[in-house]
């Protein structure tokens, strides 16, 4: 029972159905927190927005009044879409940095409540960027994770490849919920084994380690790809231009110790322009 005073009650209980007052403004549809450095949230998609799965937009929220001129400036981020290119809704997937000017306020983002979405999608972590290939690797930290949310929905990466191998590491086993959940989710959607064709999902092999808290497996996957052991528990055999074909997404030194390592193996990069073997993106840090 609301008290008519109660203010919070009352917004947390609105309808997500909205009147924009913000440019491009999207309402936010549901926000769940994985850890206290980790959350994700949904909002409604514009009609007109078209994307690739594995793409990213521009979001944010109005920044603070200039003390000068009491002027609002919007505040926005590069974040990948979450959610596969046919779904109805948006999904972000977001780290909350304390002192990060626009991650310290979106965390506090409830249902109801309205970002700003700038409706042009790009990318690099697309299909179109690649070359056909037996088996494509998705290799995440953190929330990189969140464009391969998408492409693990999307029916083409089931269409284009024998094999689907996902890695992600991260400092603490908790950081791991929401990638595992994704995962864990493809195999009781109903739509998704329709239409690709049932038990798809058993073409993905799923590699989560940590690196700074114990779990089933730790360390870097880096070093568990040089040491050879991340292949044999896998079962695959090293990635070789003539068969695999990758896909990068985590922090900055991560993509590059990554991307020479398959420079190495023979790999070359890919572009929209000039499909090749990989692709890489730095993943948001605020
Ligand atoms: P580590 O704990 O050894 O630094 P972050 O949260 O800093 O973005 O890191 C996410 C994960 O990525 C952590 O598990 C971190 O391991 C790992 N990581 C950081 N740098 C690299 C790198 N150059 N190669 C492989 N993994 C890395």
């Amino acid at each position: 029972m609301n008290k008519p005073t109660d203010v919070m009650s009352t917004v947390t209980d609105a309808t997500p159905i909205k009147v924009p007052t913000l440019p491009d403004a999207q309402t936010v549809l549901s926000v769940k927190h994985w850890t206290d450095r980790l959350f994700s949230f949904r909002v409604t998609r514009p009609q007109t927005l078209r994307f690739r799965s594995g793409e990213f937009v521009m979001i944010g929220l109005m920044g603070d009044p200039d003390p000068k001129t009491g002027k609002q400036k919007p505040l926005l981020r590069a974040y990948s879409i979450a959610s596969p290119s046919w779904d109805e809704e948006l999904e972000f997937y977001s780290i909350k940095v304390p002192d990060g000017p626009l991650t310290s306020r979106l965390q506090h983002i409830q249902p109801g409540e309205q970002i700003i979405l700038r409706p042009k999608p790009v990318g690099t972590l697309v299909h179109d960027a690649l070359l056909p290939g037996k088996r494509i690797w998705f290799f995440a930290t953190g929330t990189g994770f969140a464009p391969f949310a998408s492409l693990l929905r999307e029916p083409q990466t089931y269409e284009d490849y024998d094999e689907v191998i996902i890695t992600h590491t991260c400092r603490e086993a908790g950081e791991l919920d929401y990638g595992r959940e994704v995962i864990e989710s493809l195999k009781t959607d109903e739509l998704l084994n329709e239409v690709i064709g049932d038990g798809f999902w058993k073409k993905i092999k799923y590699y989560p380690t940590t690196t700074r808290e114990q779990s089933p497996k730790m360390g870097r996957i880096t070093d568990l790809m040089k040491s050879g052991e991340c292949f044999s528990d896998l079962d695959v055999p090293v990635l070789r231009p003539e068969t695999d074909r990758a896909m990068i997404c985590g922090n900055l030194a991560f993509n590059l110790e990554l991307k020479d390592m398959l420079e190495s193996y023979g790999l070359e990069e890919g572009a929209n322009s000039k499909p090749a073997h990989y692709v890489v993106e730095k993943a948001f840090l605020d």
